[in-house]
């Protein structure tokens, strides 16, 4: 069995041309999901998980990243003379959740080539992969699974939910066998973001990852593939196809997940969140009534 899975790298340098305006200046992983940005719900999970060091792979909007898990001395002592104890606690929480690291990942060249760029720090173990713009709802366990399934049985795992098939085109695709576990499958196949006709299964890759430090050999071999960009799916299904690198399994997730990268399900996310909360909830379930009730 392999040690313990205490490392995460979450890639965060992609150019979020989706969501341009917004993300000119700033990585669209601090956008704010309710009142947290939603790379902060990644690091919580991860934390979950039990990693306790996480990697950034940054781009050039990195400082709004890196201050948001610094410290804010000014910021602290106001609320601090204020008595605002609650604000100071939830301020904190954000500095205190983990080891973090950074590192830039030079031009966008796709999120292979940014998972690559954590090899060094990574070094010779299995490790978590997160993309800020996927959200696990809490009360669901996705990650933990995932590293229990990956020790487990030594191999690296992906996550993989049942998309509607007109939807294939925007995710990676797997081919899959069943195993004596109701959760989990093995991977015979990847294909990144084929047309719903070229799809093999309605299984589609969402952002979460544990892999194998093999990877990077791989990866490093890796062609650019869709959009000109090295695919992270192309080098799994590199492992996938070859009993060298343990396999790929993936886990069939059946939870609530945000996809927070969509302008569309960005906004459902934080309606969803804001609608489940303890302190919001209530006063947002009744204007959402009030509001639908006026809609054509
Ligand atoms: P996406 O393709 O969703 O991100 O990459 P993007 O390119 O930022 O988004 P759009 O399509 O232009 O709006 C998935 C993840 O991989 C990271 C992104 O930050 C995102 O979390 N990524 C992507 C990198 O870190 N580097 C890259 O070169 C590409």
């Amino acid at each position: 069995m392999s040690s313990a899975i205490t490392k995460a790298v979450i890639p965060a340098a992609g150019l979020g041309t989706r969501f341009l305006p917004a993300t000119k200046a700033m990585p669209k992983e601090m956008l704010p999901v309710v009142d947290k940005p939603a790379i902060q719900y990644v690091v919580e999970e991860a934390v979950d998980a039990g990693i306790t060091d996480v990697l950034m792979i940054t781009g050039r909007n990195k400082n709004a990243l890196e201050n948001h898990f610094d410290r804010v001395t000014e910021l602290e002592v106001a609320l601090q003379k204020k008595g605002d104890l609650e604000r100071l606690r939830r301020v904190n929480k954000s500095t205190d959740l983990a080891d973090l690291h950074y590192v830039r990942q030079g031009d966008p060249r796709g999120l292979g080539h940014a998972v690559l760029r954590a090899k060094l720090h990574v070094g010779n173990n299995s490790f978590a992969v997160l993309l800020g713009d996927d959200i696990i709802d809490s009360r669901d366990v996705l990650l933990r699974r995932m590293v229990e399934v990956a020790t487990q049985r030594d191999t690296s795992v992906i996550a993989l939910l049942e998309v509607d098939p007109s939807l294939s085109s925007m995710y990676g695709i797997a081919t899959v066998e069943r195993t004596d576990e109701d959760d989990v499958v093995r991977v015979t196949g990847l294909v990144e973001k084929p047309s719903p006709a070229d799809a093999p299964s309605n299984l589609a890759v969402i952002g979460r990852y544990v892999l194998r430090p093999e990877v990077f050999t791989v990866l490093e071999r890796t062609p650019p593939g869709k959009g000109d960009e090295i695919q992270l799916t192309d080098a799994l299904q590199e492992m996938a196809a070859s009993d060298e690198y343990g396999g790929v399994y993936g886990i069939v997730f059946r939870g609530r997940r945000y996809d927070t990268g969509d302008r569309l399900d960005y906004i459902k996310a934080i309606v969803q969140l804001a609608a489940d909360r303890d302190d919001l909830g209530p006063d947002v379930r009744s204007w959402l009534k009030g509001f639908v009730a006026g809609l054509d």
